[in-house]
């Protein structure tokens, strides 16, 4: 029996180690930490608000964040009238007026993120050849999460290894599956101008970035994590209550 359960706890460190490893890659990822990782872990706000204007100055430039409509981003502290302005920077196209005829209009709050292109194929012609993937549910959708996605954007080489050239228009990253990607280096030292006055080195743009598709794959998870704790709270405050009502009870028994 004892065996069995050592083997079991074996079997459970190895498959966890494995998962820190990007599974098709093989490469270690880097592990910054981040403010809502443990039990009462919360988003940093400041964090998040920085990383929205990464997302909105660079990444949205090629990428879609579809799932998350615009008067969302009150949660990362984008005024209402903010959040008007940014809706109307892009355009959709309106309902058929009478003539039937469709026309474009400015975007609103209440639309969806808005995305770059009108379609994957216009998308991914852009790119050469390859379709820039929506950003929403990114933090979930990758082995390591939050972590590839920080080891990804910072996992660029100047140079392939002599051994492992790179097509034409594609970049060398040791964390991509098979080493080729098509999206060029996007993060550099200085590449926004934080209004907090955060330096903006790479790392710091990175770690925002990361914290804001963090928020966006999984908006609710400050309530979750705060709910919890009340719930912990007040399960110690009844067991307390209980424990009490229990010596009453028995008191004249014992
Ligand atoms: C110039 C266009 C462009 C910009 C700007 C851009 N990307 Fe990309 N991105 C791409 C393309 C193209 C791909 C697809 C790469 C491939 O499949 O080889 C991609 C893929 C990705 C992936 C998925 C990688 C995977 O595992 O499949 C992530 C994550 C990502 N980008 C994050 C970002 C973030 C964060 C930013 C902003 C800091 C950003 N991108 C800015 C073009 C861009």
């Amino acid at each position: 029996m004892r065996k069995l359960i050592l083997s079991a706890l074996v079997a459970t460190s190895v498959v966890a180690a494995a998962g820190t490893a990007n599974a098709a890659s093989g490469a270690v990822l880097t592990k910054p930490g981040f403010s809502w990782e443990g039990v009462f872990g919360q988003y940093d706000k400041a964090a998040l608000k920085r990383g929205y204007q990464v997302f909105h100055d660079i990444c949205s430039n090629c990428h879609g964040l579809k799932l998350v409509a615009y008067r969302n981003l009150s949660a990362v502290g984008l005024t209402e009238d903010e959040i008007k302005a940014v809706a109307a920077e892009r355009e959709l196209p309106d309902v058929p007026n009478d003539e039937g005829m469709i026309s474009p209009r400015a975007g609103r709050a209440s639309d969806k993120y808005i995305s770059p292109f009108p379609n994957d194929q216009a998308a991914a012609a852009a790119n050469g050849g390859a379709l820039p993937p929506d950003l929403s549910l990114m933090a979930k959708a990758r082995v390591g999460g939050p972590n590839y996605i920080y080891s990804l954007l910072l996992g660029y080489e100047d140079e392939a290894p002599a051994d492992h050239p790179i097509p034409e228009g594609k970049s060398f990253n040791h964390i991509f599956p098979g080493n080729a990607i098509s999206m060029p280096p996007q993060v550099m030292d200085d590449l926004v101008t934080y209004a907090d006055g955060t330096k903006a080195t790479k790392e710091q743009i990175t770690h925002d970035v990361v914290t804001f598709l963090n928020w966006a794959a999984e908006p609710e998870l400050d309530q979750r994590k705060s709910m919890g704790l009340k719930v912990m709270l007040f399960l110690a405050v009844l067991t307390a209550l209980m424990y009490a009502l229990k010596r009453q009870i028995w008191k004249n028994l014992h």
